[in-house]
This record gives structure tokens, sequence and C-alpha cells, in this order.
């Protein structure tokens, strides 16, 4: 990915060379999945994939946006007093969303722009391509228009973006990773209160390894929105017991002895895993202090198991790759990453063994699975940002 060849994009789209560009990226989450939602904690971090943006404020109040990803959908163009959700603007929703609660939230956005973008995230692969877009947007827009939004504030409008523009139920750990990313450091992030830390990640000799089903994430927002409501019903039984707002501030004991409230065995295994899985975050990030790798991985191998086996959010393509992962030499741990139903999964490897690991379980997959997966090696970088107009990346 090279803006430079983005300038030349925008200029044969809008005859014009753009002025400013911009950059925000995908996320990975190490550990504490499906937590978010239930005011437990997470550990993402960013990574230097992402989505990058160049443009050029007009003097008008039309917004054109054109992406490389998506060349077939040609320039998609709107006026800033017209911001509803139009399904004939695809991708563009999420930047219309963005502006449209950037403005409600009481930021004047005087005139229109211009933009080109191209991302190297792969689509619909659970990386946090639709964070990265709403993030890109509120970096873009302040730094177009100097609007000084506060960093929060951008991450909790792309949640609402994605909680009432798109209508995906989700929760803040995406947009805040993309939003606070900082190189080489994984974000331990309370979703109760939005108290965080940065904790470095270092590897030794290990590197994360991004591991794509190629699974397109089919029917995923509605399984995602049926996790929700479980746990939410779970929630509402404890309360009968229990003084809690949120299953996050259950401790492991806690639940063991309340959980036959919970009448639905499906529901209380829902619960189980929200609850053990916050434990099992804080957990890694004390492993991870300590420089106890191997436990850290083992905490990870368990979060799979438990995805699969009591949030039920795997599926045979995801358990595959993290299964024949689990199987190969210098693995310290394996899981699949993000909402699940597809998407990707992570492993930590030795660097000796990476070629080793990307043959066998690249080939364990195909076998099994009748098409390739993916596999990426990760770097964690910085959130999302404005960047050199000539930066080459
Ligand atoms: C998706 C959502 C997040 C989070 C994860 C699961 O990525 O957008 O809010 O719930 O799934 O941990």
């Amino acid at each position: 990915m090279n803006v430079k060849t983005l300038n030349k994009v925008f200029l044969e789209v809008f005859h014009v060379l753009p002025k400013q560009a911009f950059f925000a990226p995908g996320r990975i989450n190490l550990i504490g999945e499906h937590t978010d939602y239930n005011g437990g904690h997470v550990f993402p971090c960013a990574i230097t994939y992402g989505t990058y943006a160049v443009a050029r404020k007009r003097e008008d109040q039309l917004v054109r946006l054109y992406s490389k990803n998506f060349p077939e959908t040609g320039v998609i163009e709107f006026n800033l007093n017209q911001l509803d959700y139009d399904q004939e603007h695809v991708w563009a929703n999420y930047p219309k969303g963005m502006i449209r609660y950037i403005m409600e939230a009481g930021f004047n956005i005087p005139t229109g722009f211009d933009c080109a973008i191209e991302g190297n995230i792969p689509n619909g692969a659970g990386l946090s391509s639709s964070a990265s877009i709403e993030l890109l947007t509120g970096v873009l827009v302040n730094g177009l228009f100097q609007l000084d939004v506060p960093r929060l504030d951008l991450i909790k409008i792309g949640k609402r973006v994605e909680n009432e523009f798109i209508g995906v139920n989700s929760g803040i750990m995406d947009q805040f990773a993309v939003g606070m990313g900082k190189k080489d450091a994984g974000i331990l992030l309370d979703c109760q209160t939005l108290k965080y830390e940065y904790a470095p990640i270092q590897l030794e000799n290990h590197k994360i390894i991004i591991m794509n089903t190629n699974k397109r994430r089919e029917l995923a927002d509605s399984k995602y929105n049926e996790r929700r409501s479980e746990c939410e019903e779970a929630l509402e039984q404890l309360q009968q017991d229990l003084p809690i707002e949120a299953l996050g501030q259950l401790s492991e004991k806690q639940f063991d002895e309340h959980q036959h409230v919970i009448s639905n065995e499906t529901v209380r295994k829902r619960a189980k895993h929200a609850v053990y899985e916050n434990i099992r975050t804080l957990k890694a990030l004390d492993e991870l202090k300590a420089g106890n790798l191997a436990a850290f991985g083992q905490l990870m191998n368990q979060s799979h198991i438990s995805l699969r086996d009591d949030y039920e959010v795997t599926g045979v393509e995801l358990d595959s790759l993290v299964e024949a992962a689990w199987n190969q030499p210098g693995v310290l741990g394996a899981r699949m990453t993000g909402a699940g139903f597809g998407g990707c999964a992570i492993a930590i490897v030795e660097n000796n063994e990476v070629d080793h690991f990307i043959a066998h379980v690249g080939a364990a997959y195909l076998d099994k699975i009748g098409y390739a997966a993916d596999f990426y090696v990760a770097s964690i970088g910085d959130g999302a940002k404005e960047i050199e107009l000539d930066a080459v990346k």
C-alpha cells in the first residue's frame, strides 16, 4: 500500500490533487472475547494493516468518496444535509454515519470533501475493517476541519454508527483498539469503566501469525446479536440473587455458586464463558507482565476452547485452523480472534518455526475444508492518525 499511488487515484477520479492523508489500523484481539458488551476486559492491539485515505476539502456541501477496494461502486456522493442510511451507498454508510453523528454531537463540518480510500485489511475477515473506516473518517474530518473531537468521543461515535446506523449490536473493543492502538503494545481495557492500560508485547523470539479462514462471516451479525441477548437474559436472572450490573463483575466462584438461577442450560454456558473469559484476560495480562509467555499461550488455548464449547462461536473452519496450530512445534498458543463464525484466528509461533507452521497448518486446513487459508505475520502498530501525504508504506 502506498499513499503515493492513492494520490494518483485521487487525481484520476477527482481531477485535482489531495491535500491531506490519514491512516486507521485494523485490530486483533489477543484475549478477552465476547466480554466487551458484558462489562468485562479485553486485550486487543492495533495492527499495521489498515485503511488509508487522501482527501481535500470542497467549497460546497458534497461529500464524494471513492474506494480502490470497491471500484465497481464508483464514486459515492451525498450531501451534508442528507445523511440517512442508504443501502445503495454500501461501504460509504460507515463514513456517512460518522459524519452524521459527529455533526449531531455539535461539531461543525462547514463543507464537504473529496476522498479516496484504500485498505489492506482482508474484507470480512473479522479484523475490524469497519471500525477502521469509522475511525479513519473521524481523524479525517478532525484533520480537514480542525474539529478537535476528542479521541474517546470518536471511539464512542464509531460504536454508535455500528449500533444505530448499521444495526450491529457490537461492543466498544474494536473502535477502542483502532482509535487508541500503540506500536508494540496491547491495550487492557475495562469495558465497564473504559479505564485502560498499555502493556508492552514482548514475545522474545516469537511472532503473532494471523490465520484467515477465508470463510465469509454469513449470518454473523444475527448470531452475534443472539449471543448478546443470551447474556442479557443470564444477567437478568443472576440479578435476582446478586447486586450486579454486568457479568464482568463476577468472580468465577460467585458465578459457580449462583449459576443455578439461570434456567436455560445454553444461556448458562454463554454466561459462564463471559465470566471465565474475563478473569482469564486479567490472568493473561499478569502472565505477560511476568514474562510467562507459555502460561499466556495456555490461557489463549483455554479461551478458544471456551468459545468453541460454551459460547459456540467458532465453527469447523476456525476449529480446524486452531487445532492444527496447537499440533505444531514452537506454538505457544492459538485461538480465534474477533466475533467468530469464520474470520480469523491467531497463533504465537517461534520465529524459526513460522515457515513450517504455515505450510503444515495450511495443508491440514486445505485438506479438511477444501479451500485455502491465508496467513499473515502481524505487526502491532499505532492507532488512527493523520500521516504525511507523500508517505510511502
Ligand atoms: C466483534 C465486536 C466487538 C466484540 C468482538 C467479540 O469484533 O465488534 O465489540 O464483541 O466481536 O469479542
